[in-house]
């Protein structure tokens, strides 16, 4: 059965600060369409808690800003891109506060604007500006109200996008472009067809592939998947950020405590009260967060513990309250009062800092395809992404997305008519539980061998599994109808895959990827890991 393809001028896939801040950025004269797969706001933006990075005070600097960037990054950011980011940053604050967002105030400190600015782990100055401890809730309501209210803008929630559609969709084109995606509504249980002259990959990051992460549900990897699939280069898989800080809790799983706790002076103590980070970094608790991870997993596997503790209780109870809010009240619940408790921690997959390959301009490799935020490699982050320069990145390649699709609106085509999606030859799954005992089966070989300490014995016993896990599911996947859980799946297996490959490939010991068998880093070695799929097709002309 043919269905009439949804046609649009841009096609946005997920809706976190990337998605969203490039909608809200594109002409009222392009017709967009944000798809998202759970409802708008859920994400891992919505969850953000420290702030976003910006050189706003006058005692600040963009080369300081740069400078902690191209260290945090262990020798692998890319410098140009840095600068570019870092430059943009204090008019990207002024368009979300044109927006409506509304950071926490200091009237003392005139010199930025007269917003607060606190500091986290590699920042030198303070510069980070935040709502309290919800930034990303700030961020993400505000921009949900102004694209709702945008007239130019279709919204489809719990819609999930399966695979980019291609030129290569097209029997006998010349072409090579991205056309569109085949997206599963998970209302109605039917996959349409959705074509645009630009598509965006907006889809956030990978972490859900490890057993235990701060991020949402919706952290599968999607983009980066289809990307690979539909032939693009993807870099620096291996490095996966763990947060050194989520809170160790039956009931709270997946809770945050923000990295600015330890900006305001938060100290990580051993279960007898001693504190540790002297002894790793003269930073200490500051120091960047591939150290203070290590760290901490050194010092539980060294006692066998399985946390630690993070002490604020020794400032002010009103200064802890009016800062940490969120957290003062999800630890409350849970019978911590962290004015005189001290918060048991463990570290957490966090961050991607991989992803699809973007120039400059937010493209990737496939003519009509671009790539935003925690999907996308831009070369700012390196080995290892500084607090707080992830939002400010999905921001400034929104905007960088969004001036190319200016650029090239009047002399881009619609894209012609493609085959609809081909059901014909699936039936029902007949075992859903395939596919939760896979899930389950990945992400905790992902914790335990491809985690904070690898090594190659570790990596290829993962590969192994891995391997086989995604010889089952693809069986699965071309003989049952698709599912929202087969969809993610099959993506985290993808994902895992390019990300053991990569570690299996850089062999010493940099940022984020540590491994005991080359413990220490190679100068020769200061390159991304790029992958390359075979079906790679280089891009010509503009
Ligand atoms: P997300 O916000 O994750 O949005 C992804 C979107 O894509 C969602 O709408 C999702 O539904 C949709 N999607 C995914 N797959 C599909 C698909 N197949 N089809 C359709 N839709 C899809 N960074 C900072 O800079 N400062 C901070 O203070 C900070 N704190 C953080 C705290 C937490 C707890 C977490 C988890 C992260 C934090 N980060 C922080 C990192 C930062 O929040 C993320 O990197 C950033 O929000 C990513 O934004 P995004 O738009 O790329 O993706
Ligand atoms: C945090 O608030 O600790 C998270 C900040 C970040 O990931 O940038």
């Amino acid at each position: 059965m043919s269905v009439t393809p949804h046609r649009h001028d841009v096609l946005i896939l997920g809706s976190g600060a990337a998605g969203l801040s490039l909608a809200l950025r594109l002409d009222d004269d392009l017709s967009v369409a944000v798809v998202s797969k759970r409802e708008l706001k859920e994400g891992s933006t919505l969850y953000a808690q420290g702030g976003i990075s910006a050189v706003l005070d006058a005692a600040d600097s963009v080369d300081s800003h740069v400078q902690d960037t191209l260290r945090a990054g262990a020798g692998l950011c890319d410098r140009k891109v840095v600068k570019q980011v870092v430059e943009r940053g204090p008019a990207n604050i002024r368009w979300l506060l044109d927006q409506g967002v509304q950071f926490t105030r200091d009237e003392a400190r005139g010199s930025a604007g007269g917003y607060h600015l606190t500091r986290e782990g590699g920042h030198t100055h303070r510069r980070v500006v935040h709502a309290a401890d919800a930034t990303g809730r700030a961020v993400a309501t505000t921009l949900e109200a102004q694209v709702r209210a945008k007239a130019s803008v279709t919204l489809f929630e719990q819609h999930i996008a399966i695979d980019l559609i291609t030129s290569r969709h097209v029997s006998g084109s010349k072409d090579h472009r991205c056309l569109g995606a085949y997206i599963l509504d998970l209302g109605t249980g039917k996959v349409e067809v959705y074509l645009a002259r630009f598509v965006v990959l907006a889809t956030g990051g990978a972490n859900k592939v490890y057993l235990y992460t701060s991020n949402p549900d919706v952290s599968t990897g999607d983009g980066i998947a289809m990307a690979w699939r539909a032939g693009c280069r993807v870099a620096n898989m291996e490095f996966m950020q763990f947060h050194p800080t989520c809170l160790y809790h039956r009931q709270a799983r997946s809770f945050l405590i923000t990295e600015a706790l330890r900006g305001e002076g938060a100290r990580l103590l051993l279960p007898d009260g001693e504190r540790f980070m002297p002894r790793f970094d003269p930073r200490a608790e500051l120091a960047p967060r591939d150290i203070v991870a290590r760290a901490i997993d050194h010092e539980m596997k060294r006692l066998g513990t399985a946390y630690v503790y993070l002490d604020i209780s020794h400032r002010p109870p009103d200064f802890v309250i009016e800062h940490f809010p969120t957290i003062y009240h999800r630890c409350l619940e849970l019978g911590i009062d962290i004015t005189k408790d001290p918060i048991p921690v463990v570290p957490a997959a966090h961050y991607t800092c991989g992803g699809v390959m973007v120039d400059g301009r937010a493209r990737t490799d496939l003519p009509g395809l671009y790539a935003s935020g925690e999907t996308a490699y831009t070369g700012l982050h390196g080995a290892n992404r500084m607090a707080s320069n992830s939002l400010l990145e999905c921001l400034v390649y929104s905007e960088l997305a969004a001036q190319d699709i200016a650029r090239l609106t009047a002399e881009s085509a619609h894209p012609p008519d493609v085959p609809p999606w081909d059901e014909s030859r699936v039936t029902e799954p007949d075992e859903e539980v395939v596919v939760s005992h896979n899930w389950d089966e990945l992400r905790r070989f992902m914790w335990d061998y491809v985690g904070i300490v690898r090594t190659n014995k570790r990596l290829r016993r993962a590969k192994r599994r891995a391997d086989l896990l995604q010889q089952e599911v693809i069986e699965y996947y071309s003989n049952f109808r698709v599912s929202n859980d087969l969809i993610e799946l099959r993506n985290l297996l993808e994902v895992a895959d390019l990300i053991i490959q990569s570690a299996l490939r850089r062999r010493e010991s940099r940022g984020l990827h540590y491994t005991l068998d080359y413990p220490q880093k190679d100068p020769s070695q200061r390159s991304p890991t790029i992958l390359i799929p075979d079906t790679y097709r280089p891009r010509s002309g503009v």
